[in-house]
């Protein structure tokens, strides 16, 4: 039986832990984020988590990558870094020159055999924090040995599909959410259960995020909320502060967006562009 206390995600709880940013900081004191993931056809992903990861206040951006998405990052994000794999067209490997603060693993990475050895491999020896999403959830999700090597409080971000493939299907809600909390538990991850209303489980506690709308509803703002909750946790905010901020936000930013293009028309593009407003809309 549950015993897990739920509350809604607003303000009032993202505020007391929110860092501000300090006059005498450099970039070194707001991390170094890597975003690992992208493949053939599907490198606008990590584009929109390297530019989401910047706009959160990520102090540094690295993103690991196949070859083929080298011009193309270079070009978009003139701010980020890269890194690229031996492979032309999927991750193959997983070899670092960088000691990032937080990593963000999956974004249209593909479910190459070579991809979830090399993740295994990445995984074995990493052990500072990881959010893990899409592919790279598939993938673990295919190869459950890999959860073992998880670091502590790992924040994983399924959609309900993922999500399924994680912890097999459920009957109705209630079930779902036992079910995820005895997942969070035994791996000790941080599961953000992504939908209308995105329901972050952690430690016999539910938290409901009241921001976000239909909009959203497009291809790539997952992606997006992947590289927010990484630049998060690069900063310094511990994994579960860095989901609930960065749900929070991430809807907020969907929320002021729309005012301007309607609920048709938003792209996850605009949603980086509404971090900003977001964060203002705190105060
Ligand atoms: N109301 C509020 N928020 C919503 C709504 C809604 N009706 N619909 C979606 N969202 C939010 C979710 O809460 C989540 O944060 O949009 C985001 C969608 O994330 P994903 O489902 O992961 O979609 P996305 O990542 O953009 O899809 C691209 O990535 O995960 C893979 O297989 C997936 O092919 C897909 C690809
Ligand atoms: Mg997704």
């Amino acid at each position: 039986e549950t015993d897990t206390d739920y509350s809604l995600i607003g303000k009032n709880e993202i505020l007391p832990f929110y860092r501000p940013r300090e006059k005498y900081s450099h970039k070194g004191t707001y991390g170094h984020s890597l975003i690992i993931g992208g493949s053939y056809g599907k490198m606008g992903a990590v584009q929109l988590a390297a530019r989401s990861c910047l706009r959160v206040g990520s102090g540094l951006v690295t993103v690991y990558i196949p070859k083929c998405g080298y011009i193309p990052l270079q070009t978009a994000i003139p701010e980020a870094m890269v890194i690229t794999d031996n492979e032309d067209s999927h991750i193959s490997e997983i070899e670092l020159s960088i000691e990032p603060t937080a990593v963000g693993l999956g974004v249209g990475m593909g479910t190459k055999e070579g991809t979830s050895e090399a993740i295994a491999n990445f995984l074995k020896d990493y052990k500072r924090p990881v959010v893990v999403d899409a592919d790279a959830l598939n993938l673990i999700a295919q190869h459950k040995d890999l959860l073992k090597y998880l670091p502590g409080q790992a924040v994983l971000t399924p959609h309900p599909k993922e999500l399924e493939r994680l912890i097999g299907s459920w009957k109705d809600d209630f079930d779902k959410l036992e079910k995820a909390k005895v997942f969070s538990d035994k791996h000790d991850c941080v599961l953000v259960i992504k939908g209308a209303h995105t329901i972050i489980i952690y430690k016999n506690k539910g938290y409901v995020n009241t921001t976000g709308n239909p909009g959203m509803a497009t291809g790539g703002t997952g992606d997006v909320l992947t590289g927010m909750i990484t630049g998060l946790i690069a900063q310094g905010y511990e994994p579960l502060q860095a989901a609930l901020l960065g749900v929070y936000l991430h809807g907020r930013s969907g929320d002021i967006t729309v005012e301007n293009t309607g609920y048709q028309a938003l792209l996850a593009t605009d949603v980086i562009e509404g971090i900003g407003p977001a964060f203002l809309d705190l105060f």
